[in-house]
């Protein structure tokens, strides 16, 4: 499916509603649109634009947490007010179709079916789900790599504790500016054994900004598997530092779990996630925390039965939420196929380059990303002389004297990291280079 630019209007315009408009303080429908769209989307300048990030600041760590763009503002601002006026009706009549819209728009931009995809609150929380209840036969392991974040392996680590799975780490690099796809993937290849359940990986890592091949990661894992004579061996993959930059769409990367926060590259509303799994793939976990989305289960425990099978509407955990951040996601999707996908990668590629390239040429700054494209998305990792300051303090001053926002990797080796996006300019990576070249 797709959207051109009268779709994206049309939509948008349904999902924030006149009521909601009007509420929003804008007199008509056309004003509201002006307001959140019509800020030519087609210049660099006009995303920009969108946003509401303070002009003094260079902003190169939107992979921690995104600002709101204008239509996600607009359309967060909207439900809440109407949630405001009249929460049980607002609720009652828009639920099942705010919530379908917001599956929808997913399903669109990542080029799946809506069934397949469970709305959650983070990354961590759709890892922590994942993990905790993947079906393992007894002997069966998850195999995951030295290089993932926290989240990974506390969720891997915390289902160990409950069942006494195991848990196997492999390292696919030394020096991350070094790494090579065939070397990785013939590592995960390798880690692969006849009890190997579940491979659980990190498409783009937040600790060197390497980016995983994971195309050819699937290809090699069937080829293992009918190797070995095995049953499937699932791909699950912490997708964040690649949702948003990188342009394929999900059927291309072969993945069968693809669990991201739409809340960072994506510029979704805070506390938004998602969790896409092959259609079937969902036999393979359980739901943990009860769905208020899947009316099957609801059904089921009304009459007293157990509900049938695991879909992603069960997995999706349940409660009242903060609904308007949830049904404004839909605006974000809307949004970035309003800029493009090819087009939003081009640019966060670019400006990875450049910045890369800039680091190269400041004297003791070891860029330790690689340059490969097919290697690196828009997370740039470096190293500056230990003598100049400690990180924290230089990711300090960089920000209080220089203006550029930066950040440390939360890793046992921590780099320096930036993370050019579609917020930024080519002035904005030449004056962060520029900081850099006058503190070392
Ligand atoms: C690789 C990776 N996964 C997950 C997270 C956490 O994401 P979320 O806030 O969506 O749980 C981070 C960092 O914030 C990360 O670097």
């Amino acid at each position: 499916m797709t959207f051109d630019r009268r779709d994206f209007l049309v939509r948008t315009g349904l999902l924030v509603g006149a009521g909601a408009l009007a509420a929003a303080g804008c007199r008509s429908d056309d004003e509201a649109r002006r307001a959140g769209f019509a800020t030519g989307l087609d210049t660099w300048e006009g995303v920009r634009q969108s946003f509401e990030l303070d002009p003094r600041r260079v902003q190169l760590s939107s992979f921690l947490l995104a600002a709101h763009p204008r239509p996600v503002r607009l359309a967060i601002d909207a439900h809440r007010r109407r949630l405001d006026v009249d929460a049980a009706a607002y609720i009652q009549e828009n639920e099942e179709r705010l919530e379908a819209e917001v599956l929808q728009a997913a399903a669109a931009y990542l080029g799946v079916a809506p069934e397949e995809v469970a709305l959650t609150g983070s990354t961590t929380m759709g890892l922590g789900l994942l993990y905790a209840t993947l079906e393992l036969r007894p002997g069966e392991e998850i195999a995951t790599t030295e290089h993932d974040f926290y989240s990974t392996h506390e969720a891997l680590r915390l289902r160990a504790r409950a069942t006494g799975a195991s848990v196997r780490r492999v390292r696919l690099y030394d020096e991350p500016a070094l790494a090579s796809p065939e070397d990785v993937v013939e590592t995960i290849r390798g880690a692969v054994t006849p009890r190997t359940r579940a491979v659980a990986l990190t498409w783009v890592h937040s600790s060197t900004g390497v980016k995983l091949p994971l195309r050819a990661i699937a290809d090699a894992l069937a080829e293992r598997d009918a190797e070995l004579g095995k049953r499937k061996t699932l791909l699950c993959v912490d997708a964040v530092h690649g949702l948003g930059v990188e342009p394929e769409q999900l059927p291309e990367l072969g993945c069968d779990f693809f669990v991201s926060g739409c809340h960072k590259w994506l510029f979704g509303p805070r506390g938004t996630g998602i969790v896409w799994g092959r259609a079937e793939a969902w036999a393979e976990v359980r739901p943990t925390i009860p769905s208020f989305t899947d009316r099957e289960s609801f059904q089921a425990w009304l009459r007293g039965r157990d509900p049938t099978a695991t879909s992603a509407a069960a997995f999706t955990p349940g409660g009242y939420q903060a609904f308007e951040h949830r049904w404004a996601l839909a605006a974000a999707f809307y949004f970035r196929q309003e800029i493009g996908r090819e087009r939003a990668a081009e640019r966060v590629r670019s400006l990875a380059a450049q910045l890369k390239h800039g680091l190269l040429e400041v004297p003791g700054v070891t860029v330790r990303t690689p340059f490969d494209e097919q290697l690196s998305s828009g997370l740039v990792c470096c190293d500056v002389p230990s003598s100049t300051s400690l990180p924290d303090e230089f990711v300090k001053r960089l920000r209080e004297e220089h203006g550029v926002v930066a950040s440390l990797t939360p890793y046992a080796t921590s780099y320096l990291r930036f993370g050019p996006s579609i917020v930024n300019s080519e002035d904005d990576v030449d004056r962060a280079v520029e900081a850099l070249r006058s503190m070392v």
